[in-house]
């Protein structure tokens, strides 16, 4: 062969490569409405960046085994400009399902992104471990889960999920920071419906037992969800503008610096009323620049709100309390949701600017029985582990354990702020009255009057945010409309703010 022929052999295999498993199954993935591994890459890098590593990898004695990429394109690019690494798994090829080399080839991009300190995303489309490696295959996975989980919290982590996803395959995505699946079009499970049915006897289709649907909302597995792959696609894309690269840089802060129209907007959301609801995201969004609230995990623990958003152009994670849901109590995924959050936010740098509105812990048997104890615990282990800046606004009222979970002061709160009307308390006044007046309400000759009396004198003694503050809890009273101006100086203030801790291996969260 000379080296024309050699150059030739060259193109060849390249456009064979290219075309996966073949013109047939690439038709067979577009008619389900999905494309190609090549093709979902084409569309999240930025144009001519990706590069492809470890093409021509194949199964040791496979010399005629048509399996081009081992089904898993793997390699490295940009997106707006960001390093990225990145896997496709190619559902054309073998089902995309992974066998031992499949492994060593996203192992071998995991590697290269921790020591370069880039994010890696990984795109899932797989019939999960490739049968006829056997064991090889579950080895695969093994070391795959493993620098998931070595390199958790130090380069951030994403999984798009854009086809089945089966078996001990779900818990690579599940150990990446942020999940995000597309409707209709992808599953995860552990056990599929044909399975489920030969062993429990329940009958479900696939999109009801693991779709995007029933992850984003019940079972919290997936943390956002899109209506289309390219929709999904554009959400790896603004979380990776929100974050630093790895574990010891910050985020990248944003040029354009989006005024807020008028502070004087805020105060009209939240009414003065404790018990009547509203919507915090209404708050965030007079709070934050302009257009840059990115909420994670919307649909899923509705009674906490979390997300990326910027505050003169610096990235900031938001935990904040929903009035409109279960008066803003935490419940046990609420809580489970905002620990998350936390730490990853704590683990890459990011500020975290608390809303608070909360009446306490969620009561309850289902609650008490589900465990809101040790997932009560987590918030506050969370808070308390972080050394990040970390600010708090009370907007309304803060009870209870939530209040001190809520990052307050003494688990380790930089700057507490709190509204004028704000009420901090062991619990609501008219609950607090009755049990430490219940005898002179009771005796009175009008009992509903004195009650009211006893409220108004509970709210006005120890209901009150100068109670807090005359003790150092809080560090000032501001109003509404110094809101954001308050957090941008808190903000600008702690910036590089460093907080040892006591030397451990790694503390023991409660799980
Ligand atoms: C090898 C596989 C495969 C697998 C699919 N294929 N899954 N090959 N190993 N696990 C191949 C098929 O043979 C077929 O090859 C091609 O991929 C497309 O599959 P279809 O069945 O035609 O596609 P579709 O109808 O869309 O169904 C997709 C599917 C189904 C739902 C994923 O293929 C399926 O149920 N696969 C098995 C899923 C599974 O049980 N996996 C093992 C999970 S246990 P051709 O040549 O015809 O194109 C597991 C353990 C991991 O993963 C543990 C880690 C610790």
């Amino acid at each position: 062969m000379d080296s024309y022929d050699k150059l030739s052999q060259l193109y060849e295999k390249r456009q064979q490569i290219s075309l996966g498993g073949g013109e047939e199954r690439i038709a067979r993935q577009h008619e389900k409405g999905k494309l190609t591994a090549r093709e979902r890459i084409d569309y999240l890098l930025d144009q001519d960046t990706f590069v492809e590593l470890n093409t021509h990898m194949r199964s040791r004695g496979s010399d005629d085994d048509p399996s081009p990429c081992e089904g898993v394109v793997t390699g490295y690019g940009k997106i707006d400009g960001r390093k990225v690494y990145l896997y496709a798994q190619d559902f054309t090829v073998n089902g995309g399902s992974l066998g031992e080399v499949h492994a060593q080839k996203i192992c071998a991009v995991m590697d290269l992104a921790a020591k370069t300190g880039v994010p890696i995303v990984g795109l899932n489309d797989s019939g999960g471990a490739r049968i006829q490696e056997g064991v090889s295959a579950l080895d695969g996975y093994g070391k795959v889960f493993y620098r998931n989980a070595i390199y958790s919290g130090v380069i951030p982590q994403i999984s798009v999920i854009m086809g089945p996803c089966a078996g001990g395959a779900v818990y690579s995505p599940a150990l990446t920071d942020f999940v995000i699946m597309v409707e209709q079009t992808s599953q995860m499970f552990v056990t599929g419906p044909k399975v489920l049915k030969a062993i429990t006897g329940e009958e479900i289709s696939a999109e009801d037992l693991g779709g995007a649907a029933v992850h984003n909302k019940v079972s919290g597995s997936a943390h956002l969800k899109a209506p289309s792959e390219k929709e999904a696609l554009d959400q790896v894309k603004v979380l990776i503008d929100y974050f630093p690269q790895n574990n010891r840089e910050t985020p990248v802060e944003s040029k354009s610096q989006g005024e807020k129209k008028d502070p004087a907007m805020i105060a009209s959301i939240v009414p003065e009323n404790p018990t009547r609801p509203y919507d915090v995201r209404n708050v965030i969004k007079e709070v934050v620049d302009n257009d840059t609230f990115f909420e994670i995990h919307p649909s899923f623990a509705k009674c906490i709100v979390v997300g990326f958003a910027r505050m003169n152009g610096k990235v900031i994670g938001l935990v904040c309390n929903q009035p409109k849901c279960m008066a803003g109590g935490l419940d046990i995924d609420a809580s489970d949701k905002a620990s998350r959050f936390i730490r990853f936010c704590d683990a890459f740098n990011i500020p975290l600017v608390t809303l608070e509105d909360v009446t306490g812990f969620f009561p309850g048997v289902k609650q008490e029985h589900g465990g809101i104890i040790r997932h009560g615990a987590k918030l506050l282990y969370a808070f308390s582990e972080a050394t990040v800046p970390k600010i708090t606004v009370i907007l309304r009222k803060a009870y209870g354990g939530a209040y001190v979970a809520m990052n307050s002061k003494a688990i380790g709160a930089d700057l507490v702020f709190v509204w004028p009307n704000a009420e901090i308390a062991v619990m609501g006044p008219e609950g607090a009255a009755s049990v430490i007046y219940a005898k002179e309400i009771q005796q009175s000759d009008d009992p509903e009057t004195t009650k009211q009396k006893k409220i108004e004198e509970y709210r006005s003694r120890f209901a009150t945010p100068y109670h807090a503050a005359g003790l150092g809890m809080v560090d000032d009273v501001i109003t509404p409309e110094e809101t954001r101006s308050s957090i941008i100086q808190a903000l600008d203030m702690l910036e590089g703010k460093s907080e040892a801790r006591p030397f451990k291996k790694h503390g023991n969260i409660p799980l």
